[in-house]
C-alpha cells in the first residue's frame, strides 16, 4: 500500500524543517510522526520518509531499527519491552519474562492473538537502580518488578486500570507530536 504524508504530516514536516538548522535532525520527530499515522514504519512509509529527506531508505532503515522505539512491524496495543542487561539479569529479569510469557501465552517478539500485547526484550533502559525495570509503550515505566508484580502489571493492563492510554489512544488525544 502506497504512503503519503497526510496534509497535518505534511504541515508539521514543512514546520519542523524551519525549526532545525540541519535537515538531518528533522527525522526522528518525522518518524514518530509517521509512525503515529500508520501504527508503526511500513516498509512504503521508510522509502516515502527517504525520498522526502533525500536520504536512502536503507539509512532510514538503519536510524529506525537503532532506537526501540521505532517499530518495523505491526505490534500490540501495549508492547512490553523487559530489560534483559545486566543490573535487570542479576535481580531476576529471567523470571520476570517467563511470568509475562507464560502469562500471555507467546514468545519473545510475538504478539497475543487478539493484538492487545507485543512481548520484547529492551536494552538498558535507564532504570538499573531499581532493576529489574519494563517500559511499556515507551512512556509508561515499571521499576523494581518481580513475577507477582507483572502479574498486576499485565491484569491492570488488561482492565485499563493501572494503565496509561494505548500508543493510539495517546497520539488521538494529542499526546507528543
Ligand atoms: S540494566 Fe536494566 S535498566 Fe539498566
Amino acid at each position: 500500500m502506497s504512503y503519503k504524508f497526510s496534509p497535518d504530516t505534511e504541515k508539521y514536516f514543512q514546520w519542523l524543517l524551519t525549526r532545525y538548522p540541519k535537515k538531518d535532525a528533522v527525522l526522528l520527530p518525522l518518524l514518530h510522526r509517521v509512525q503515529n499515522d500508520v501504527g508503526y514504519l511500513t516498509p512504503e512509509s521508510i522509502d516515502y520518509v527517504a525520498e522526502r529527506m533525500g536520504l536512502s531508505s536503507g539509512r532510514i532503515r538503519e536510524v529506525a531499527s537503532f532506537y526501540s522505539m521505532f517499530r518495523l512491524n505491526k505490534k500490540g496495543t501495549y508492547v512490553l519491552q523487559i530489560c534483559h542487561n545486566i543490573s535487570c539479569y542479576l535481580r531476576g529479569a529471567d523470571e520476570v519474562i517467563e511470568k509475562a510469557k507464560s502469562l500471555l501465552g507467546i514468545g519473545l517478539g510475538e504478539t497475543t492473538p487478539d493484538g492487545m500485547f507485543t512481548l520484547e526484550t529492551a536494552e538498558c533502559l535507564a532504570s538499573c537502580s531499581t532493576a529489574p525495570a519494563m517500559q511499556v509503550n515507551d512512556w509508561d515505566y515499571h521499576e523494581e518488578l518481580t513475577p507477582e508484580k507483572m502479574e498486576k502489571v499485565i491484569q491492570g493492563l488488561k482492565d485499563k486500570k493501572c494503565a496509561l492510554p494505548s500508543y493510539r489512544d495517546r497520539m488521538s488525544q494529542g499526546g507528543v507530536a
